[in-house]
């Protein structure tokens, strides 16, 4: 048979339709075309057929060209609207963290519902395949969950992943947390609200500071009735001084007064042996300068402690973090420099100078001043630590006039090592063994806070080893103050939501006087030394805040305080979320009920009401009636008040009403229940 030309056209035509249709009908859309860029991840931005460092993909030897390359905790939001039929991918751990033992475990969710998981993944462990069917499926989330071991130094990588479609040629990426900042809190009113804490702790014959912090227009004048013979206040800026000789309780009448009104507050003084009766607030260089602080940017966050009105809500202490003591071999000559003086007496490094005009700086502004060291012979950044001048050090701060020092493990493990005996300070590398016997943990904690308390001034004692040892159960009896109960904080999701789950079992130790620290904020401008605004979501933000009112913790802000902009300040100077903090009580709020996503805390307050955070881990809304007051230990008539808006809700029955309670997701509904007459 003789091929025409219009025969060849018509089998040209066929064969463009069947290629039509076949597109229609089935097509293949890889993972890596899609916007990776949604995904949360425990550090580093999520890559596109790289690995984290940049390389080809290597899973147990076997090379990858296409994938995504993520961290854990890490989630990807994918809508497919059930135009999905299936997704294959193989998944593994990337050859490139050799040394490391990561655990990670490769979870697919489907609407909701777990629809395929890896199993818990090592380091080594061959790619293994994942196939699923997506029918009707309309929001998938690829996660990598932690594998339990605690170690998170992992590159986990999707590759070869694709989906097989009914047509469509991508996919959308989502973030499910909103990003857009909100401010929930009205401004200050301009009449005197007095906010500093109820209750002041002072030891007998140390030098008393308190400061009425009031909001409202200035001019404004104080007063107080009540003082005890040896203490006066400032009309002026409201500065209570003085030294009380005699252990005692005081119970005064504070009053602030401006041209729109007079505001009154009840204040209990605490003479004898107890300080920090409240929470310590404040700010710390670390999580914006680390080792970049300088007495110059110091004096300039007291500056902006000032300035942006702060103060007036009660944030007192500036903290100097590590980096103010010389160190052992810097390239930085600023840092380097005799490290102490031929009695063993400390010298700052350079950038300091002369501690004792920037203390009183800072005084001089109505606050107070803290400062870092390490009972090793060096502090985690490789500066001078206390060990072996303990004595000397607690003196130095006195003397200096500082009125806080955070006391870092670091190189103490070291120390339990076993030191070469000639040259202690010829020890290079960090330990961060935790001391095993209880003694040996608390031995080096129990030295310095009992010179500190041999000092004339009250120093209040931040111990820091990351809450090793249960150290909640014994932090008290070495003189602590506070204790961190965490590791180091980063701004992102995991590690807040990470630290924020493990506070309960120290929650019970908390009393005033001494509390749980689990590590200090990241709102604001953080980074270490290369500062940028906090990776945290705004929701992400409330919740944080929330939480670490709840769980009466020192609240440190860790951000450049000369870059606070509008949100970050309402975050900071909500008075009735700070009243939960510092509430003279002390509890320590627990987690009373889980309802998927959603955990309950709630905090006891000393006048009978209690603050309730309905906290939502997840990542979709939650929308509830709700009326399970017994579970939360509430039972009558109550007054419920949102604390972020300063709103009055409703009045409820329990047992009769329903609470009506919408968190957005990684977000917070905070409420203050009080009984209704
Ligand atoms: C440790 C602490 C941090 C900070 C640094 C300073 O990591 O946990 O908060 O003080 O040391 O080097």
């Amino acid at each position: 048979m003789k091929i025409t030309n219009m025969m060849k056209l018509m089998v040209a035509v066929w064969f463009a339709i069947i290629g039509i249709i076949n597109q229609a009908t089935a097509q293949t859309v890889w993972l890596d075309e899609l916007d990776l860029s949604a995904a949360t991840q425990g550090y580093g931005v999520p890559m596109k057929n790289k690995s984290n460092e940049g390389k080809t993909f290597t899973i147990a030897g076997e090379n990858f060209e296409r994938g995504f390359g993520t961290h854990a905790v890490s989630s990807l939001m994918i809508l497919l609207e059930g135009k999905a039929a299936s997704f294959t991918a193989k998944v593994g751990l990337d050859d490139e963290v050799k040394g490391q033992q990561p655990a990670v475990e490769f979870e697919i969710y489907g609407d909701g519902k777990k629809i395929w998981s890896s199993g818990i993944m090592k380091l080594g462990d061959a790619a293994r395949p994942c196939s699923v069917q997506l029918n009707g499926i309309q929001k998938l989330e690829l996660v990598v969950a932690d594998g339990g071991n605690g170690n998170y130094y992992d590159h986990a990588n999707w590759v070869d992943a694709k989906f097989e479609t009914s047509g469509v040629t991508t996919f959308k990426t989502y973030n499910p947390i909103a990003s857009e900042p909100y401010i929930l809190t009205p401004k200050p009113s301009d009449k005197p609200r007095i906010n500093s804490a109820k209750v002041f702790g002072v030891r007998p014959r140390s030098p008393f500071q308190y400061l009425v912090a009031a909001t409202g227009d200035r001019p404004m004048t104080f007063a107080a009735s009540g003082l005890p013979k040896g203490l006066k206040i400032d009309a002026n800026t409201g500065l209570i001084t003085g030294v009380l000789a005699k252990p005692g309780t005081f119970k005064v009448t504070l009053t602030a007064k401006n041209a729109k009104g007079k505001a009154e507050k009840q204040l209990r003084i605490e003479c004898g042996d107890r300080i920090a009766l409240t929470p310590p607030m404040g700010w710390n260089s670390w999580n914006c300068f680390a080792h970049e602080v300088s007495a110059d940017r110091v004096k300039r966050a007291a500056d902006a402690m000032v300035k942006s009105g702060l103060i007036n809500h009660g944030w007192t202490y500036i903290n100097i973090d590590d980096f103010w003591e010389n160190h052992r071999d810097s390239k930085d000559q600023s840092l380097r420099g005799k490290l102490r003086d031929d009695a063993g007496y400390i010298i700052p490094n350079s950038r300091f100078v002369d501690m004792k005009p920037l203390a009183d700086y800072v005084h001089n502004l109505g606050l107070k001043i803290g400062l870092y060291s390490s009972p090793g012979p060096w502090t985690c950044g490789g500066c001078v630590g206390s060990y072996g001048y303990e004595k000397q050090d607690a003196e130095s701060y006195a003397k200096w006039g500082f009125d806080y020092l955070k006391y870092d493990w670091c190189s103490y493990g070291n120390v339990i090592n076993g030191l070469p005996e000639n040259d202690p300070y010829k020890v290079s590398s960090l330990s961060y063994n935790g001391g095993g016997e209880l003694a040996t943990a608390q031995k080096p904690f129990k030295v310095m806070g009992d010179y500190l308390q041999q000092q004339p001034r009250d120093i209040v004692f931040s111990v820091c080893q990351y809450g090793m040892s249960d150290v909640w159960t014994w932090g008290g009896s070495v003189g602590g103050n506070c204790w961190r109960t965490t590791n180091d904080i980063t701004d992102t999701w995991v590690s807040v939501k990470n630290i924020a789950l493990d506070q309960d079992k120290s929650a019970p130790y908390a009393k005033p006087g001494n509390w749980n620290d689990p590590d200090m904020l990241v709102v604001g401008h953080v980074g270490w030394g290369n500062t940028h605004p906090s990776k945290l979501k705004p929701d992400e933000q409330y919740l944080h805040i929330s939480l670490w009112s709840l769980f009466s913790a020192p609240l440190l802000i860790g951000c450049d305080m000369e870059k606070l902009d509008d949100f970050t300040l309402n975050l900071l100077t909500n008075d009735e979320v700070i009243e939960i903090n510092q509430d003279p009580l002390g509890k320590q709020a627990t987690c009373l009920q889980t309802i998927g996503d959603l955990r309950i805390y709630v905090k006891e307050l000393e006048d009978g009401s209690r603050a309730v955070g309905f906290c939502n881990f997840g990542v979709e809304i939650v929308d509830i009636d709700y009326t399970d007051f017994a579970k939360l230990g509430i039972n009558g008539k109550f007054n419920v008040r949102d604390l972020w808006r300063q709103a009055d809700i409703c009045t409820i029955k329990t047992g009769a009403d329903k609470l009506d309670i919408k968190v957005p997701a990684h977000g917070v509904v905070l409420y203050k229940l009080t009984p209704a007459k």
